[in-house]
């Protein structure tokens, strides 16, 4: 158990091992010539946002986004769908399919789509949901860090876009059973991957007070990492932890209630992190997009915290400068990572309209990058 979180929290974790090919299907029957899409007219509301005006977008029961908020309600669903413009021609790998309903609005227009998600329970929903898509849709369980194995093995050679919503779905959250909520009374499980090897009550119990500390601080930006580190250790000498609530509690003797937020929300958030190697994983996907790109092709990344918008943005950034220069550089070189060109600076945060209807989409950012028709030299 030491080892394993040892590995986990050096970010050399490898325990998703589900990475292979569960579930697909007829992906072989893929004729482009079956596809027939329908047009689309595209609009701005105040310069930020492109918004359908299709049906599709008015606010009433129809709203695609609604469709399945029993599961989970699609954040920037019109902007996703604007900046990867499907159609007839192209496939999409949507690596983070939760509910499809990013998914689904692609499909509507024509393309084609592979849905990639690491919970099974996701999945199931999913492939019910756009069975009748079957000829242009196939889902796959695995983590989305292994994307181009997965692709690999099922003969694409290339994508003309990519979507990344990343974090958890509502219905993950709202489950009890799955331990990400601090609301519920449930198992600390909060594994996306249900085989998985490290729970959150594995990590609670057996990391070191160091350890803790630093996971709480970095992943959470937890200002009393140390205190709540310490307190956990003291209380899990009488007892272990079991339940969310049990640790939520803790944490809010250590932490009082200010204003609306759980004082436990960055020390759940850390833990998640923590126990889904999320950093690193994404990290590790976005290193592989630019071989998976055509030219042309997008990606399309929705953040919902600064740790990972960070890593995003700073990525993108990477890639986007042809020269870069360092002051021990007798001059500026060609940059060996330029492969995309940004299709907007500071990303797409959600209308004030979509908050109010889904407060979940509050701290979302959608940021997006186009292929360039240049080889990259160090991703081979
Ligand atoms: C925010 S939800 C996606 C919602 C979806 N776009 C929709 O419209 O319903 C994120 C999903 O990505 C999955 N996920 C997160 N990280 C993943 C990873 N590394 N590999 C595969 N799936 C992942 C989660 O299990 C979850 O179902």
């Amino acid at each position: 158990m030491r080892e394993l979180i040892s590995r986990l929290l050096l970010n050399h974790n490898s325990s998703s091992t589900n990475c292979g090919v569960n579930t697909l299907y007829h992906l072989s029957d893929w004729s482009q010539d079956n596809c027939k899409g329908e047009s689309e007219t595209v609009g701005f509301r105040q310069g930020k946002s492109p918004v359908q005006m299709s049906p599709d977008n008015q606010n009433n029961s129809n709203d695609p986004r609604k469709v399945a908020s029993g599961y989970h309600e699609s954040v920037l669903l019109n902007e996703v769908t604007h900046y990867l413009a499907p159609d007839n021609d192209k496939l999409f790998l949507d690596a983070t399919l939760g509910g499809g309903g990013h998914s689904e609005q692609l499909l509507k227009r024509g393309a084609r789509v592979i849905g990639l998600d690491q919970d099974p329970a996701a999945l199931s929903f999913a492939k019910s949901r756009l069975s009748s898509y079957d000829d242009k849709f196939g889902a796959i369980q695995g983590n989305f860090r292994d994307f181009g194995e997965i692709l690999s093995t099922i003969g694409i050679t290339g994508l003309d876009g990519l979507l990344l919503d990343l974090g958890i779905s509502s219905r993950q959250v709202d489950d009890a059973e799955r331990g990400f909520s601090f609301s519920k009374p449930g198992p600390l499980d909060m594994r996306m991957d249900p085989d998985a090897e490290i729970t959150a009550a594995e990590l609670i119990n057996n990391c070191e007070e160091e350890e803790l500390a630093r996971v709480f601080y970095e992943y959470g930006e937890e200002r009393a990492s140390r205190r709540i580190a310490s307190a956990i250790v003291e209380r899990r000498k009488d007892k272990f932890f079991e339940c969310t609530t049990d640790l939520a509690s803790l944490v809010e003797s250590i932490i009082p209630r200010r204003g609306k937020r759980h004082p436990a929300t960055r020390v759940f958030q850390a833990l998640r992190i923590a126990v889904n190697n999320e950093l690193r994983v994404l990290e590790e996907a976005l290193a592989e997009v630019p071989k998976w790109l055509r030219p042309g092709g997008r990606l399309v990344i929705i953040s919902f915290h600064s740790l990972e918008d960070r890593i995003v943005k700073s990525y993108l950034k990477r890639c986007s400068r042809s020269i870069i220069d360092r002051p021990e550089w007798p001059e500026p070189k060609q940059n060996p990572d330029y492969c995309f060109k940004l299709v907007m600076q500071k990303g797409v945060i959600p209308t004030k309209d979509e908050v109010r209807d889904n407060p979940r989409a509050r701290s979302a950012r959608l940021r997006v990058a186009e292929r360039l028709p240049i080889q990259v030299s160090n991703t081979d």
